[in-house]
């Protein structure tokens, strides 16, 4: 993916999330300085199998498990510090050494207990199916001009005073939603003044940062969370996440200007998976989903919620390499699919009876659709030991053929198990 020309590569999910962005960002970190995540927060669930070890991150970008690559949270992240620090611990109990290596946006909104609250009880009512981890909030305080951001912790005289409006506002809300639970201002300031000696050393100017690394021509790889379809603008609204997860949201996020993107990787599950509510056209009903659930292993890294499963639905993945401008695509768990006699791929819709290779814009449209399948045969192989595409029986390499030509980007690397060398660089 890098080279002389190609030095600032973003990586995001095209479909609904949850397609290995953690493994490829792993994989690729090994010739990457820099690796910054950009967007979301501990909402997201990176899993990452280096060898016998497996690591599931929420906050701190996959790059950690490099000891070379310096890890930067930027400003478009809402960060969840308390989830950070238990991560960094962890981290060190495994051996992985992190100081010196990691950096926050002083610009980056922080994700508090009352936020939490309040995604917990707005589900009540809204039903988005969130991870609770109180990304929605958050998010609405930025935009709403009453967010906390990291670089306050430096002004510890208005950073309670700050508190204080906040806690009040998220406590009127909490009696409007109807629920008992109330946020405790004396806890809110016991835990950000407990934090501050730990975050303010490693607040920054990440953008800075990015934009210094890439004129001294290092390589920086910019990390995606979640995917193309739970985009708060681009994405199957309202049932999104609360931030721009196409690459768009890499430039903002991390501070630095489109100018400076290289290449836009996208990863693309091999079928199709969502976690939460909302439209899912391809969802396969009964006995074949519930397979490709245990043979993918498909339940939540963050809350551990049973993914919902489908089959490939290239009008999301055309979309996705339209509204990301993908350069290429990077295709996981194709080896979920071994046992499989016959896989079907979702070619385009029908709606109304017309035919359609395009995502409607509103999601009761969605939900109408009608998937056009086509049915490919099975390899009826294990590929896990594949390495290069020579590798591969010619049933896979066809099916791969069929979802590229589908999807209008280049396939560059294909994944066919959970261990960093199980990778075909294409
Ligand atoms: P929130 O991001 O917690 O507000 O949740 C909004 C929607 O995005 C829900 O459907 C979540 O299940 C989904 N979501 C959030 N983060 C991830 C992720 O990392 N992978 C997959 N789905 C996610
Ligand atoms: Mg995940």
């Amino acid at each position: 993916m890098f080279d002389r020309k190609t030095c600032c590569v973003v990586v995001v999910g095209a479909q609904w999330g949850d397609e290995g962005k953690g493994k490829l960002v792993d994989v690729l970190a090994e010739r990457a300085d820099y690796v910054v995540r950009y967007q979301g927060g501990a909402n997201a669930g990176h899993t990452v199998v280096t060898g016998d070890e497996q690591f599931i991150l929420q906050q701190t970008p996959s790059g950690i498990l490099h000891p070379k690559a310096i890890c930067l949270i930027g400003n478009g992240v809402v960060l969840d510090p308390e989830t950070l620090f238990k991560e960094l611990d962890h981290l060190a109990s495994r051996g992985i050494v992190t100081a010196g290596r990691i950096f926050v946006s002083d610009r980056a909104h922080l994700v508090l207990p009352y936020h939490k609250q309040l995604d917990v009880a707005s589900e009540k009512s809204q039903k988005i199916g969130t991870t609770g981890r109180g990304i929605g909030p958050a998010y609405e305080d930025k935009y709403g001009r009453r967010g906390i951001r990291v670089g306050d912790l430096r002004n510890p005289e208005t950073l309670r005073q700050l508190l204080a409006e906040r806690v009040e506002r998220a406590n009127r809300l909490l009696q409007m939603m109807g629920v008992a639970e109330r946020a405790s201002l004396e806890e809110h300031v016991a835990l950000v003044e407990g934090l501050a000696p730990r975050l303010l050393p490693i607040a920054a100017d990440t953008g800075r940062l990015v934009h210094r690394a890439l004129q001294d021509g290092k390589r920086v790889l910019l990390e995606g969370a979640q995917g193309a379809l739970l985009d708060v603008d681009h994405g199957t609204y309202p049932f999104v996440t609360s931030s721009n997860t196409t690459a768009g949201g890499a430039s903002v996020g991390a501070g630095i200007g489109p100018t400076a993107i290289d290449g836009v990787l996208g990863v693309v599950k091999a079928y199709t998976t969502r976690v939460g509510n909302g439209p899912l056209p391809t969802e396969a009903a009964g006995e074949p989903g519930e397979e490709l659930r245990k043979l993918g292993g498909e339940f939540g890294a963050v809350t551990g919620r049973p993914r919902r499963c489908g089959w490939f639905d290239a009008n999301v993945v055309r979309y996705s390499v339209r509204v990301n401008g993908l350069t290429g695509l990077a295709v996981t768990k194709l080896d979920v699919l071994d046992t499989l006699a016959e896989i079907p791929v979702s070619t385009g819709y029908r709606v109304d009876g017309e035919l359609s290779e395009e995502l409607p814009s509103e999601v009761h449209q969605l939900e109408r659709v009608d998937p056009i399948y086509e049915i490919l045969p099975g390899w009826r192989k294990p590929l896990g030991n594949a390495r290069r595409m020579a590798d591969l029986p010619p049933e896979a390499r066809a099916y791969l053929d069929r979802l590229q030509d589908l999807s209008g980007a280049p396939i560059r690397y294909v994944s066919v198990g959970t261990r960093r060398d199980q990778i075909i660089e294409v």
